[in-house]
C-alpha cells in the first residue's frame, strides 16, 4: 500500500530546506545550469556522479546519467541520488548555505516520519543509559589508574617474598559489577598506555565482559566459583613478569625475535603459573598464566611455549590469549602507533581461524561489535561521532553520538543518533581519535551533553 506522500514527494524552495529532511532531486536551477557553461558542467558531472539527469540537447530530451552531460545541455532535474551523494541529500545548515551559494533553487524531498511515542519512548531511554555510561567513566578513570598502581605494586614487589594479592583483589571486588566493566571497557577504547600494568587491568576488564556475554548466550556453566574470580584470572596472566627484569618489560624498544631479551621475556607464562600454583590459586588461573600465548596455530613464532599438546589449554585460556592480542594492539606502545579499535577488529578477522578458533572470535566480535564503544567515526555527512553501544544485529550501525558536527564544528549539545532507526545517514570510515583530540580524547568523550 502507497500513500498520497510516498507517490508525490513534496517539493520545496531552498529557503524552506529544514535539517533532517532528504533531498530525493534537484528540481530548479539558476540560469547557468541551462545552458551549460564549460565550468559548470565539468562540476555538476563531478559531484553529482552516479545521480540521473533529465533534460533537454539541441531541444531533444534526454534522461542519463550525470557522466554524461556536455556544456550547452539543459538540465531540468538531477535524480535517482545514489547513496554515496548523501553529503548532498541530507540536509543539515552547511548544505544549505552551500545549495544557495551554488544557485540550486528547488528540490524534492523526504521529511522525516514524526516519531512514534514508542520510539520517542525508546530513543529518550536511550540517551539515559548514554549518558549513564558517560557519568559512570568518569568515575571509573581514577580507579582505572589505582588498580593499575595496585598491579605494578605487586610485580614491582620483593622476588623473595611470595606475592601478595590482596590489595589487587580490592580492586577486582571494586570493578566486577556490569556498570562499571562497560564503563570501563569503553575508557580502554580512548585511553593510551605504554605499561605493562595497566595491560594486566585491561585485560581483566575485557575479559570479564566477553566471557560472561559468551556464557549467557551459550548457557554454559563458568569455570569460576564468580565474576571476581574471573576478572582476577586475567588481571594475573602476566604475573611471571613480575619475576622477568624490568629494564626488559618496560622497555620502549622493539626486540629481535631470537634475541636474549625475547628469550627472557618467553619464560613469564611458565613463571607466573608457578607462582599462581604456588599461591594455591584454581587451576583454570594456573592454565590461563601457563598458556596465553599459545596459538591455535603453533608453528607461527609468536607461538610459546612450544610442544603444548591443545588438550591442555583450557576455553577460558583461549579466549584470554584473543582479548591479551586486542588489548596489546590498541593501547598505545611507544615503539608504534596504537591501531583504533575497528582497525585492531578487522585485523583480528583477518587472522581468525589461523591465530585463534573461528568460533571463539565469532563470539568475541559480538560482544564488542565491528565498532567498539568509545569508536570515534566519520558519518555520511562528514560529521564525526563517538560509538556508545554495540547492536545486537547490524553490527554496522551502532548507536553514535555526534562530536563535530558536518560543518567541523563542536557542538555544545551532542545528537544521539541510532544508526538503525536513522538510515539517510551511515558510517563512511573510522578515525583515529587520538589524531583528531590528540591526548584529550577520553576527556571529550565523558564531557559529551548527550541530547
Ligand atoms: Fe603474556
Ligand atoms: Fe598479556
Amino acid at each position: 500500500m502507497t500513500t498520497e506522500g510516498q507517490n508525490n514527494p513534496p517539493e520545496v524552495s531552498v529557503q524552506e530546506l529544514k535539517t533532517g529532511m532528504l533531498i530525493t532531486a534537484y528540481t530548479r536551477f539558476e540560469e547557468k545550469y541551462a545552458p551549460l557553461d564549460e565550468e559548470t558542467c565539468a562540476w555538476v558531472k563531478h559531484n553529482f556522479s552516479g545521480a540521473s539527469v533529465r533534460g533537454q540537447r539541441n531541444g531533444v530530451p534526454f534522461l542519463f546519467m550525470a557522466a554524461n552531460l556536455q556544456p550547452g545541455d539543459h538540465i531540468l532535474e538531477v535524480l535517482h541520488m545514489p547513496r554515496s551523494l548523501s553529503h548532498i541529500c541530507v540536509v543539515n545548515n552547511g548544505l544549505i548555505k552551500e545549495l544557495k551559494a551554488r544557485g540550486f533553487l528547488r528540490f524534492r524531498v523526504q521529511v522525516p516520519a514524526a516519531a512514534s511515542p514508542e520510539k520517542s519512548a525508546a530513543r529518550t531511554a536511550a540517551v539515559a543509559k548514554a549518558s549513564h555510561l558517560l557519568e559512570t567513566m568518569k568515575q571509573s578513570i581514577r580507579l582505572c589508574e589505582n588498580a593499575t598502581t595496585a598491579v605494578k605494586s605487586l610485580m614491582d614487589s620483593d622476588s623473595e617474598t611470595a606475592p601478595n594479592f590482596q590489595e589487587v583483589k580490592q580492586y577486582v571486588d571494586q570493578m566486577s559489577d556490569d556498570e562499571m566493566i562497560q564503563a570501563v571497557s569503553a575508557i580502554i577504547s580512548l585511553k593510551e598506555n605504554d605499561h605493562v600494568y595497566a595491560h594486566c587491568v585491561d585485560v581483566g576488564v575485557i575479559f570479564q565482559q566477553v566471557y560472561f556475554a559468551i556464557m549467557d548466550k551459550r548457557g554454559d556453566q563458568s569455570a569460576f566459583k564468580n565474576h571476581q574470580e574471573a576478572m582476577l584470572a586475567a588481571f594475573l596472566h602476566d604475573i611471571g613478569k613480575a619475576r622477568i627484569s624490568k629494564e626488559t618489560i618496560t622497555s620502549t624498544k622493539a626486540f629481535k625475535r631470537d634475541g636474549p631479551e625475547m628469550q627472557e621475556i618467553r619464560k613469564h607464562p611458565q613463571i607466573g603459573a608457578k607462582l599462581l600454583a604456588e599461591a594455591g590459586m584454581p587451576d583454570v588461573m594456573v592454565n590461563m598464566a601457563h598458556f596465553h600465548h599459545v596459538k591455535r596455530d603453533e608453528s607461527m613464532n609468536s607461538s610459546y611455549p612450544e610442544g603444548v599438546k591443545q588438550s591442555e589449554i583450557l576455553f577460558e585460556t583461549r579466549l584470554l590469549a584473543l582479548v591479551d592480542v586486542y588489548q596489546a594492539l590498541i593501547s598505545g606502545r611507544s615503539y608504534k602507533k596504537s591501531w583504533t579499535p575497528p582497525a585492531v577488529m578487522r585485523y583480528l578477522d583477518a587472522m581468525a581461524g589461523v591465530e585463534f578458533d573461528l568460533d571463539l572470535w565469532d563470539a568475541f566480535q559480538a560482544v564488542m561489535g565491528y565498532y567498539p564503544v568509545g569508536s570515534l567515526v566519520k558519518l555520511s555527512d562528514h560529521s564525526l561521532a563517538f560509538v556508545i553501544s554495540v547492536p545486537q544485529k547490524d553490527i554496522l550501525r551502532p548507536q553514535v553520538i555526534v562530536v563535530v558536527d558536518a560543518e567541523g564544528q563542536r557542538t555544545e549539545e551532542n545528537r544521539f543518533i541510532d544508526l538503525k532507526e536513522d538510515l539517510s545517514l551511515s558510517i563512511q570510515k573510522d578515525m583515529d581519535s587520538f589524531d583528531v583530540f590528540k591526548s584529550d580524547a577520553l576527556h571529550v568523550f565523558t564531557s559529551l551533553n548527550v541530547v
